[in-house]
């Protein structure tokens, strides 16, 4: 045997033997790497979460989420024109109210800060970008819970749900294309369908927040967006346990049932196992939500000079890909879309 040749794989007597695999000959140059890449990361995967702010005078940096501040309506103009300019093919708007209640009835005012955006954003960049609204009420309660409360301190389920219904209906009465419901209430996604459908709205999507971890990773969210938990409280008592994969299976596959037409997994990096079997069980399309947390711990790595921030993102983005998802919603989207484009 010369020097060079392949080591032989041993097989049973009698059989012939092959070369050994040597999978490092596809990776020799980058254009053979490009050729054989399974998965990608690209400009038309990505919507970028924005948030806006009622009664501010410009916008304010959210300091935990380096490059992102709460927007005005029309910094929000601004800078969905800029991602519209990227090549980006969606946006999720959050809104942060000047009041809120404890029944977070800004929610669904058709002169909320969300609806007011919303009719701007339609008017000014209409179809040229997908216009997404995060359905939930914790930005609008002065508890800072995802629903109504009752006497005992819980979130009630139905009750919100009803809520639920009539943010859907402002929030597509305003142009949403689609809404977004995150509160992880049992039976949401029917219920917004119903409301849509009863109103006329039948062409607006849903896409479900459909396996949602209660999780440590939306921390700087929660400066993003005002919000302190009454009590110090959490949301364990309706976000899943992060403990548990079937139980994601069960609420994602219950979301398509009630009517989703995307479904959407999150954290992201901590739910790859559950976006690759979603991928495999479920029909519809599938996001996943590179959360404010996975966010700020790239960013902030990266500013002590402790890694590339800008390589991590990509590698943390394709592996989303990779692991199934079709969609990311992601703080990196006009950074990432910036570099593939350069
Ligand atoms: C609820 C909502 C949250 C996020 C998106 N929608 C907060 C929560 O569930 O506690 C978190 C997003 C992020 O951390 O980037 N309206």
């Amino acid at each position: 045997m010369a020097p060079d040749d392949p080591p032989q794989v041993p097989r049973p007597a009698g059989q012939p033997s092959f070369p050994v695999a040597r999978p490092r000959r596809l990776r020799r140059t980058p254009a053979l790497r490009r050729l054989v890449a399974e998965a990608r990361i690209g400009v038309d995967d990505l919507v970028a979460p924005l948030f806006v702010r009622e009664g501010i005078d410009g916008p304010v940096p959210i300091s935990s989420m380096p490059g992102h501040s709460q927007h005005t309506v029309d910094s929000l103009l601004a800078e969905a024109k800029r991602l519209v300019s990227l090549g980006i093919p969606g946006l999720i708007l959050f809104g942060v109210p000047a009041h809120k209640d404890s029944n977070g009835s800004e929610a669904w005012n058709p002169e909320g800060i969300a609806q007011r955006a919303l009719r701007a954003l339609r008017d000014s960049v209409g179809d040229e970008i997908v216009l997404m609204a995060d359905l939930c009420l914790d930005e609008y309660t002065d508890h800072g819970h995802c629903g109504l409360l009752g006497a005992d301190g819980t979130v009630l389920n139905d009750p919100t749900v009803a809520l639920y219904q009539r943010i859907a209906l402002a929030q597509a009465a305003a142009g949403a294309d689609v809404v977004a419901p995150s509160g992880m209430m049992d039976g949401q996604v029917s219920a917004i369908r119903a409301a849509l459908d009863g109103a006329g709205h039948d062409q607006v999507a849903i896409l479900a927040y459909a396996a949602k971890y209660a999780s440590a990773l939306y921390g700087p969210f929660r400066e993003a967006v005002d919000v302190q938990i009454a009590g110090g409280g959490d949301r364990r008592a309706y976000q899943q346990d992060p403990h548990n994969r079937r139980e994601a299976l069960l609420e994602i596959a219950q979301d398509v049932a009630e009517g989703a037409d995307m479904v959407m997994v999150k954290p992201a990096m901590t739910s790859l196992d559950v976006l690759t079997e979603a991928r495999h069980s479920v029909p519809v399309p599938l996001g996943a939500y590179h959360v404010s947390g996975e966010y700020a711990m790239v960013k902030a790595a990266a500013a002590q000079g402790w890694i590339d921030g800008a390589q991590v993102a990509l590698e943390q983005l394709v592996a989303l890909k990779r692991a199934g998802a079709d969609f990311v919603l992601t703080y990196f989207a006009a950074e990432v879309a910036e570099a593939l484009g350069a």
